[in-house]
């Protein structure tokens, strides 16, 4: 299984905090933003990672992350020229993928709980892609899944206008090697971007996207607010040793 963790974005609605520098190297409480996505990675047991990022972070990133030695993973570094889309990512990494699985996960997003799921949810994966929803009080802001009346997942939405649901899907996906032909058929939606929410339809229409519910803490960083109680909820786990 080989990780790819993607510090790509404007930032936009956190200038000027990301005038100069990426959101990903955003402090969150006592670490930059992007070592969580990293520590995701590495307790799920990935020892191969690729991190992309814009050309005018990506310097800063290697800066801060190295090789991955202090780590005790591999890191390797590629640039995405343009934000044009998280399934990009699969391009972009075609080379660092072969024949192997693939995690990706966004340089924003934060999983805080035992750390364990991601290897569980490694462990046991056979194929296909797996996805985690977390309920939210503004699905709208997410990729946000249907479910059926027995509880399976039918389709997922971007950002839709009258979300069908409360559960968003969060920035951590597990999928086979097939994601990468998947990536490549895909046309940029109406935003101009290749949409990951495409790529998991594709895989749904196929019956093998597996959509699990994330019961720890998944802390979103998109707002000046949702950014200050990361920091704050993460000091408080921290002080009660967690
Ligand atoms: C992206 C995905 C969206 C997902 C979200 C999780 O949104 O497109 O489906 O729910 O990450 O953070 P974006 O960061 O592009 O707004």
């Amino acid at each position: 299984m080989r990780g790819i963790i993607l510090a790509g974005g404007a930032g936009n609605r956190l200038k000027p905090l990301t005038k100069v520098t990426s959101k990903q190297l955003l402090p969150i409480y006592d670490q930059p933003m992007i070592y969580y996505p990293l520590q995701t990675l590495i307790n799920g047991g990935i020892q191969d990672i690729l991190v992309i990022s814009d050309p005018n972070n990506i310097g800063n990133i290697v800066r801060l992350l190295g090789s991955g030695k202090d780590f005790g993973v591999r890191i390797r570094y590629e640039v995405q020229d343009s934000p044009d889309g998280l399934a990009q990512a699969f391009l972009l990494g075609e080379i660092f993928i072969g024949d192997d699985d693939v995690t990706l996960i966004l340089g924003d997003n934060l999983f805080v709980g035992d750390g364990k799921f991601l290897e569980e949810a490694i462990r046991s994966f056979k194929g296909g892609g797996r996805v985690f929803a977390k309920e939210v009080p503004d699905p709208e802001r997410y990729g946000v899944v249907d479910f059926d009346k027995k509880g399976q997942a039918i389709s997922i939405e971007e950002k839709p206008k009258n979300p069908k649901s409360n559960y968003a899907v969060t920035g951590l996906y597990i999928y086979d090697n097939g994601v990468i032909a998947k990536a490549k058929s895909l046309k940029p939606s109406a935003r101009g971007e290749l949409e990951i929410t495409d790529v998991n339809n594709l895989y749904l229409k196929e019956g093998r996207l597996d959509v699990r519910i994330y019961k720890d803490y998944w802390l979103d960083t998109g707002t000046f607010d949702a950014l200050l109680e990361a920091g704050n909820t993460i000091a408080k786990l921290r002080k009660a040793g967690k």
